[in-house]
C-alpha cells in the first residue's frame, strides 16, 4: 500500500506520526511525498486553532474528489483522519466529508495499520465486485474510534496498548539519527479557558518511568544523542505506583545516567509546574539543556486569570530571575495569544512589558481562535476584531524581533557547543554539492539556538564546537 501522511499541531503529533510510520514500514507499505500517488491519504490533526481544522477540511474536499475518480477507474483511495479533530467532533468530519473512511481519536491509533487494511478490502469489494451476480456492497461508513470523554470511565485497555506504540517503536525508523521525541505524560488537566486540549486528549497521565528509561534506552542504543522529553505539561509529570512516586526531577535524573545520552530536553513547561527541585536538577545533572520553553500566554493578571493560567503576572516574572539564579545561562521560549475577549489596549501593553523585561529567545504569537466546547468559548465573546488581533499580533512579533536580536548578538564572539542536525535551509533548496565539498549546515546549541555554518555532509549529527561571529533575530552566524 501507498501512504500519504501528513502531520499538522504540535510534537505529540509529530512523535504519533513517526511511530505510525514505522508500523507501516514495517508491512513493507511505501510511504509516498504527495497524496495523489497514495493508495491511502492520512491526516494527523490539530484542534487547537480553527485555521489547522479548515487546512483538513480543504484537503479533505480534495480528496474526496479524488476518490469519486480513482474508485471509477476501479482503484482505492481510502482518506483517513486521525488525531484531535477526530475526537473534537467526529460527527461534524462525517456530515462535512462524504468520502472519508476512518476517523481514529489519539488513544486509538496503534489500530491503525488494520483499519487502513480493512478500509482498502471494503472499498475494492464494492468497487470490483469479484461474481456478476454478486452486489456492490454498500459504501462502508466511515469507522469511527473515538477516545472515552472525560466524564466516562477511562479505557484501560486501550491506555495499555497505546503505551505499547511508544514502547515498541523501532528505534532504527527515525527522521534524525542524533535526535528523537520521547513521551513522558499524555493529556492535560489545566483547563486554561481558551484550550481544547484537555477535552481532546483526556486526563493527564504519567507514563511509568521503567516504560520511559526503556524506551530511552533503546534509542541511545541506536546512536540518539540528544531525546526531548515531551508532554502537555511535561514539567507536571509525577508518577506514583503503590508507594513509590517519581516527580519530573527525579525521571531526569533517572534518564541522566544513560551512557550514550548527551543532551536531555524537554517541552512544554508549565510555568506552576516549576519547584526549586527542578530548576536544580537541571543545574545540577549537566545532560540537561539550559532551556524552557514555558508559555506566558499573556501579561495581564486580569488575562491570565480570564485565561485560568494559575499564576499572575510577579509570579511569572519570580519564575524568570529564580531560574536565571539557579540555572546560569538559561534561555526562555514563550507562546502568547493575542486579542483574547475583552482584551483592553492597557492589558496587550502589559504583555509587551513581560517581553521586554524576560527577552525570550524566541516567541510563538497566536490570534485568539474560539474552540466550541471551551470555558472561554461558552462564557466570552469573541469581541476583540481581526484586524485588531493582527494589529497587536504584529505588535508582539516586532518585539520579539528587537529581543530576539539582542538576545542572540549576546553570543557574538563566544564558542558554542552545537549539535549539528543537518543542511540549512537554503542548502536545501540548492542542489547538493558533491560529497565532501562545504555546504551551510544547520545546528542547535543546548540553549536551543539555531545556529548556521559552513562545513561538510559528514559533521550531520555530530557535536562541533563554534565561534559565533554574528547574529539575527532567529540566528546565530558561526565558523568552524
Ligand atoms: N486560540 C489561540 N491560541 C491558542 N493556543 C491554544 N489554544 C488557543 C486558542 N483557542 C495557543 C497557546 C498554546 C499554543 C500551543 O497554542 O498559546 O500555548
Ligand atoms: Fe492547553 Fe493550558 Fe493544557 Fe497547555 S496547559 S495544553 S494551554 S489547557
Amino acid at each position: 500500500m501507498k501512504i500519504y501522511l501528513e502531520t499538522l499541531g504540535c510534537q505529540m503529533n509529530q512523535l504519533d506520526s513517526e511511530l505510525l510510520l514505522g508500523r507501516f514500514r514495517a508491512r513493507d507499505w511505501d510511504i509516498v511525498d504527495s497524496a495523489k500517488d497514495a493508495d491511502a491519504v492520512l491526516y494527523n490533526t490539530c484542534s487547537v486553532r480553527d485555521l489547522a481544522e479548515q487546512k483538513v477540511y480543504s484537503r479533505l474536499g480534495r480528496d474526496s474528489r479524488r476518490k469519486l475518480d480513482r474508485n471509477a477507474i476501479g482503484r482505492v483511495y481510502v482518506i483517513a483522519v486521525f488525531g484531535c479533530m477526530a475526537q473534537r467532533d467526529p460527527k461534524e468530519l462525517r456530515r462535512r466529508c462524504k468520502g472519508l473512511d476512518i476517523i481514529c481519536a489519539p488513544g486509538q491509533i496503534e489500530k491503525l495499520p488494520e483499519l487502513l487494511e480493512a478500509a482498502a478490502d471494503a472499498q475494492l469489494a464494492a468497487i470490483q465486485p469479484l461474481e456478476s451476480d454478486a452486489l456492490a456492497a454498500p459504501a462502508p461508513m466511515p469507522a469511527i474510534f473515538t477516545d472515552p470523554k472525560r466524564t466516562e470511565a477511562p479505557d484501560t485497555a486501550a491506555e495499555a496498548r497505546i503505551d505499547q506504540l511508544d514502547l515498541t517503536r523501532d528505534p532504527e525508523l527515525r527522521s534524525s539519527k542524533s535526535q528523537a521525541f520521547v513521551r513522558v505524560a499524555r493529556g492535560c488537566n489545566n483547563f486554561c479557558s481558551y484550550c481544547i486540549v484537555p477535552y481532546v486528549r483526556g486526563p493527564e497521565r504519567s507514563r511509568e518511568p521503567s516504560h520511559i528509561l526503556d524506551e530511552t534506552r533503546r534509542l541511545v542504543g541506536a546512536g540518539v544523542s540528544e531525546v526531548t522529553l515531551i508532554g502537555q505539561t511535561v514539567n507536571r509529570y509525577c508518577h506514583t505506583a503503590g508507594d513509590v512516586t517519581t516527580s519530573f526531577a527525579g525521571l531526569l535524573e533517572t534518564l541522566h545516567d544513560l551512557d550514550g545520552l548527551r543532551r536531555l530536553r524537554f517541552v512544554t513547561s508549565h510555568p506552576s509546574g516549576f519547584g526549586r527541585e527542578t530548576l536544580e536538577a537541571m543545574r545540577d545533572l549537566p545532560k540537561v539543556c539550559e532551556y524552557m520553553h514555558m508559555p506566558a500566554q499573556h501579561g495581564s493578571d486580569r488575562l491570565l486569570a480570564a485565561m485560568n493560567r494559575g499564576y499572575t503576572r510577579s509570579d511569572y516574572d519570580a519564575l524568570v530571575d529564580l531560574a536565571r539564579e539557579i540555572v546560569p545561562g538559561v534561555t526562555f521560549a514563550s507562546d502568547f495569544i493575542v486579542g483574547f475577549p475583552g482584551e483592553t489596549e492597557a492589558e496587550h501593553q502589559a504583555t509587551i512589558d513581560l517581553m521586554r523585561r524576560v527577552q525570550f529567545k524566541n516567541s510563538f504569537v497566536f490570534k485568539y481562535s474560539p474552540r466550541p466546547g471551551t470555558a472561554a468559548a461558552k462564557t466570552l465573546t469573541d469581541d476583540i476584531s481581526d484586524e485588531v488581533k493582527k494589529r497587536r499580533n504584529n505588535e508582539l512579533l516586532d518585539i520579539q524581533r528587537e529581543t530576539g536580536l539582542t538576545h542572540h548578538r549576546s553570543y557574538i564572539g563566544q564558542q558554542i557547543e552545537v549539535l549539528v542536525t543537518g543542511k540549512s535551509r537554503r542548502s536545501e533548496k540548492q542542489d547538493s554539492p558533491a560529497t565532501g565539498e562545504t555546504m551551510q549546515l544547520m545546528g542547535r546549541t543546548r540553549g536551543d539556538h539555531i545556529v548556521l555554518f559552513d562545513g561538510a555532509q559528514a559533521m550531520v549529527d555530530s557535536y562541533q564546537t563554534l565561534t559565533i561571529t554574528d547574529a539575527n533575530d532567529l540566528a546565530l552566524f558561526a565558523t568552524l
